[in-house]
């Protein structure tokens, strides 16, 4: 991991917390009850030339199934699709289909796969299922003179963020790692170094393509299913699978300065109540701080990015340099296109990396408590002086408040709280193997992180639904107005009765 503060010392906070069991989460179904020859011999010769089926004796297997998540959650599939069009998913994940040719009353599951970065414990009550691996749907288009674009369902956001570039100079309000979809986000409102001037991901959404539960295929927008548009812009996993969609891009600065700044953590009190007075002084910064705390043996820094000429940017940079940073460095001139790769956030980089259990604890906050971060900070020294978790890291962003925070929170199901909470934190957790006492281990200091942040803030609290470990309640994710909620199981009963769509954040556990 490249950017960060620095950290180290270890003082026990000790705290009993109730955690989630890790056999129950585990608990899976043994019995699978499709059989993965017959998915392919049927369901095979019905789709595209382009697509394909694979079963786990296939030597892709692995790659596909594969997650980041992977051994803690990991969805259970008998056979994966490879859909090439959206007549794929239609067929895959038609209930008519599945229901005639195999399944008992409850079909077969089904779950699209576009990064395989998601996390919550609630994709392992997914059983036997069917990836509906959108990968080959990978495409996306520029609009000249309508400044929107049209991609793909299963693209990245390299893909997309390149190709904007490269079409035209834009860009669209994308996630900042580039192994992660550019849907996944979205859908859950999608965080962005963008976001400042142009709102969540979500916010930017003109149209999209879903396949419904009924595997039918509907276009939704401000006037088509205006209903089902304005839930999937936040509640989206829940609804469908989106093949295609259509989302409002803009002009970006051609180059980018990076300040990246390391502190040893005993100036984690000013540095703090630095970033808060910083806040507090200007209203706007149109600029992303971006943070971690880290273990770092050879010290390497955490950053400050903005876009040409900024000189609320050269404030802040002042003020943080006036504590003494342990180490200090600017790259300027960085093209858009290249931003996520300076920043540490390569899909070759240890932050994309698979395989490691990847865990997040999320708090949302409008703004630093000191002594809070400071009991959080020792349970994080505590747990990351073990050499099994000692690349774990605990992510500091604010990303900016403006157009984020301006833009109604009746315009979509975003959750107000996610507007109005503009600090996002969380501990991201990774650890090597399918040992449960680890497993057992980082829950449990996830927990006392999130506690001990919580008790620094009167305000309400609240998870970014992309970040949740999926143990959250409704109101914790999708916000505390009851109506939102009420408004949103409505929609999910006309358009999913079956809860087909809830295994990512869902509405209803199916358990
Ligand atoms: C390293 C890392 C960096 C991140 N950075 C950011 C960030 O900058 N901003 C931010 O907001 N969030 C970020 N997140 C959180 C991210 O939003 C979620 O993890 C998201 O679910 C990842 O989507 P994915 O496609 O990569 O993962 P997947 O596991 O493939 O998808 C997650 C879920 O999305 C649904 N889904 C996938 N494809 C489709 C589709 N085509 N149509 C409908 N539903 C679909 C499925 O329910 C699936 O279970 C990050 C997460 C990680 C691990
Ligand atoms: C992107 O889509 C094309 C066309 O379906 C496919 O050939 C290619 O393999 C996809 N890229 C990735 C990385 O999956
Ligand atoms: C900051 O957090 C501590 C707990 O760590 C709490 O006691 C204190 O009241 C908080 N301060 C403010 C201003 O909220």
């Amino acid at each position: 991991m490249k950017l960060s503060q620095d950290l180290v010392l270890a003082i026990a906070v000790l705290g009993t917390v109730s955690h989630v069991s890790w056999a129950q989460i585990l608990r899976r179904n043994p019995m699978c009850c499709a059989d993965g020859n017959h998915i392919k011999a049927e369901l095979g010769p019905l789709l595209s030339k382009g697509a394909s089926v694979s079963l786990s004796s296939s030597p892709e297997w692995e790659d596909l199934v594969e997650r980041a998540t992977s051994p803690r959650v990991e969805p259970s599939f008998v056979a994966s699709i490879e859909a090439a069009t959206e007549e794929d998913v239609q067929m895959t994940s038609s209930t008519r289909y599945i229901q005639v040719k195999y399944a008992n009353e409850h079909g077969i599951p089904f779950l699209a796969v576009t990064g395989t970065h998601g996390w919550p414990t609630t994709l392992n009550e997914l059983n036997c299922g069917i990836q509906i691996n959108m990968r080959r749907m990978n495409s996306t288009q520029l609009h000249g003179g309508a400044d929107t674009a049209t991609i793909g369902g299963g693209t990245r956001q390299y893909e997309a963020v390149r190709a904007l570039y490269e079409q035209g100079r834009k860009a669209a309000v994308t996630g900042l790692c580039e192994c992660v979809s550019v849907i996944g986000p979205l859908l859950g409102g999608g965080h962005s170094m963008l976001q400042g001037r142009h709102g969540f991901a979500a916010d930017n959404l003109v149209s999209a393509r879903v396949v419904l539960a009924d595997g039918s295929a509907i276009t939704v927008s401000e006037t088509q299913h205006a209903d089902l548009f304005w839930a999937i812009r936040g509640a989206g996993h829940n609804f469908g699978v989106v093949t295609s969609f259509e989302v409002e891009v803009h002009d970006v600065a051609p180059k980018w300065t990076m300040v990246a700044l390391a502190f040893t953590h005993d100036r984690l009190e000013d540095f703090f109540r630095t970033w808060n007075r910083l806040e507090a002084e200007y209203e706007d910064p149109a600029l992303v701080l971006n943070g971690i705390f880290v273990r770092v043996p050879d010290l390497d820094p955490g950053h400050l990015f903005y876009d040409g000429e900024n000189s609320v940017a050269d404030a802040y940079a002042a003020a943080f340099r006036a504590l003494g940073p342990a180490a200090d460095s600017v790259v300027t001139d960085i093209e858009y296109k290249d931003l996520y790769v300076a920043g540490g956030f390569s899909k070759d980089g240890p932050v994309c990396r698979k395989n490691e259990n990847i865990l997040g604890y999320p708090v949302s906050l409008d703004g630093w408590n000191a002594t809070a971060m400071r009991a959080g900070f020792e349970i994080y020294a505590e747990l990351t002086a073990d050499p099994r978790f000692a690349t774990s890291i605990w992510l500091l962003e604010s990303y900016g408040r403006g157009k984020a925070r301006e833009i109604p929170p009746d315009t979509n199901a975003v959750a107000p709280e996610e507007r109005a909470l503009h600090v996002l934190i969380s501990p991201i957790m990774w650890w090597q193997g399918a040992d449960p006492a680890d497993a057992e281990k980082a829950y449990a200091y996830g927990e006392r992180m999130q506690e001990a942040v919580r008790r620094g803030s009167s305000g309400p609290s609240h998870s970014y639904v992309n970040y949740a470990t999926g143990e959250e309640s409704l109101p914790e994710v999708y916000g505390r107005d009851r109506a939102r909620i009420r408004r949103l199981l409505e929609l999910k009963a006309v358009y999913d009765p079956e809860n087909r769509f809830g295994y990512y954040a869902p509405l209803s556990r199916r358990t």
